[in-house]
């Protein structure tokens, strides 16, 4: 099931650039060796101006309420949306082994896609009874376990084949349903499609699928910034990567021939270098998710480099995917800043190339991984060098509406320093108090396949 993310924006999009900012206050510094912020639960009084400019859009249990009665609700408000809102990873890993159910290949050797869809459960079934040294039937089979489902057992096989059926079925009905919402707007003339997109999943499960795609999108935002002097000569030093994701089965293809990976850090510093941008030997960048399995994964690939060991990350293309030279270039130098190419010994399907790069032990040292749920929460406090120059979120704002969005781009707005910029490829509705603003966009293209592409837009904190 190929499930892409892409929000294109539509050109005639008018920016809804509104005036009258007001300044946020920043909390004091704290001086030393060892960071001293934490993640800090979004204030009351930074949130009254979203509650109050959105009060069309606020969740129903805060609708219509004073101020004062909302003032005394909100930081237990803040802390029940936290716990929903990390309730949603348990059916993103749902989604992800539905992908892993239809396309793995590690498991099984039947046909993939829908059509064998019983024999590969059955096979995945069998393989998740004894998960040795495979991270990912690994992780079905500590998901099964949560139910109280043991697939050693005939009773327990019975139990997961049911189980893996309800997924399948449900992950096939919200597919469909996100393509009927789009094809609704679409069918309307001028329909917001760039709007409806930007907010398509927020009431589905938490995902942490990850590709090459948002990383090229990524990469050519900021060789436009650079070439038009909006990112200054070795300027960035201080880089925030909200929700890296972790590859377990490629969203596009459902490759699973390569160990999870995580590319978006590595790619962002990547591309930082070879642009010009990066200052040079003092960049540092932290990534800020709220999902236990992408920040377990995360450090420890900096346990292992504080001992010295690389980070691999493998890079597939499926020569039938028709994408475009820009794309094909990327994907040959990705990763020269940062490490290595290496030769591994892969067994990719037929037609896919692979490419794999050793990332060196000092790039992945320089990431600083931190659990942190950016709708509710900022690093603080965060001394001036500490606030970041360049913070990138794609295909996460995706997941939240309008209302959560909005706090969102408060929380962003505290940790960047000003003129910082925050580039994503969601269009984000611009609230005069928060001090972020729309500067412009790149549109990326990513294949000759209808639809295959992006917009990163780029938004500039006051
Ligand atoms: C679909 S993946 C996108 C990965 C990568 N950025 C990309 O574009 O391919 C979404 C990521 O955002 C993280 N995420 C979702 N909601 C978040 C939140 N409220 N705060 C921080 N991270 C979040 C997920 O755990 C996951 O790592």
């Amino acid at each position: 099931m190929a499930q892409r993310y892409n929000s294109r924006v539509t050109r005639s999009f008018a920016w809804p650039v509104l005036t009258a900012a007001v300044g946020i206050t920043f909390l004091g510094n704290a001086a030393g060796g060892q960071q001293p912020w934490v993640p800090t639960p979004i204030s009351f009084q930074d949130s009254k101006p979203i509650l109050e400019r959105l009060a069309a859009s606020v969740p129903p249990e805060l609708a219509a309420r004073s101020s004062a009665e909302l003032e005394s609700a909100w930081s237990g408000w803040v802390s029940r949306r936290n716990r929903e809102i990390r309730a949603r990873l348990e059916r993103g890993d749902e989604d992800s082994i539905v992908n892993f159910l239809l396309f793995g290949a590690t498991f099984t050797t039947r046909p993939r896609g829908a059509e064998a869809v019983q024999a590969r459960t059955a096979d995945l079934i069998s393989a998740i009874a004894s998960p040795v040294g495979n991270e990912r039937l690994q992780f079905v089979r500590e998901v099964v376990a949560r139910r109280g489902i043991d697939p050693t057992t005939a009773t327990g096989r019975e139990q997961a084949r049911a189980y893996f059926g309800e997924l399948v079925a449900r992950v096939a009905g919200e597919t469909d349903g996100y393509a009927r919402e789009i094809q609704a707007v679409r069918s309307k003339p001028n329909g917001p499609e760039f709007a409806v997109r930007s907010s398509l999943y927020r009431t589905r499960g938490l995902s942490s699928d990850t590709s090459i795609r948002p990383d090229f999108a990524i990469d050519r935002a900021i060789e436009r910034l650079v070439s038009m002097g909006l990112i200054k000569a070795a300027s960035i030093r201080r880089v925030g990567v909200i929700g890296p994701g972790l590859d377990f089965t490629d969203k596009a293809e459902g490759y699973d021939f390569y160990p999870p990976q995580t590319t978006q850090p590595f790619s962002v510093i990547d591309s930082l270098r070879r642009l010009g941008a990066a200052r040079t030997n003092d960049l540092r960048l932290t990534t800020l998710d709220v999902s236990p399995r992408v920040n377990r994964h995360l450090e420890a690939a900096r346990e292992r480099a504080s001992r010295g060991e690389s980070y691999v990350v493998v890079l597939p293309r499926d020569r039938e995917s028709r994408w475009r030279p820009e794309l094909i270039g990327f994907w040959k130098t990705f990763g020269s800043r940062v490490g290595e190419a290496a030769n591994l010994s892969l067994s990719p399907p037929d037609g896919v190339d692979v490419r794999a790069v050793r990332i060196r032990p000092d790039v992945v040292s320089s990431i600083d991984a931190r659990d942190l749920n950016i709708v509710l929460e900022r690093l603080a406090p965060l001394a001036d060098e500490d606030r970041f120059d360049l913070i990138v979120a794609t295909n996460m704002l995706v997941y939240y509406s309008v209302f959560e969005q909005s706090l969102a781009l408060a929380n962003v707005a505290s940790m960047l320093r000003p003129g910082g910029l925050l580039l994503s490829n969601n269009v984000l509705v611009e609230l005069p108090t928060t001090p972020l603003h729309a500067i412009g966009d790149t549109s990326v293209i990513y294949s000759d396949h209808p639809d295959d592409s992006d917009d990163i837009v780029w938004y500039r904190r006051q």
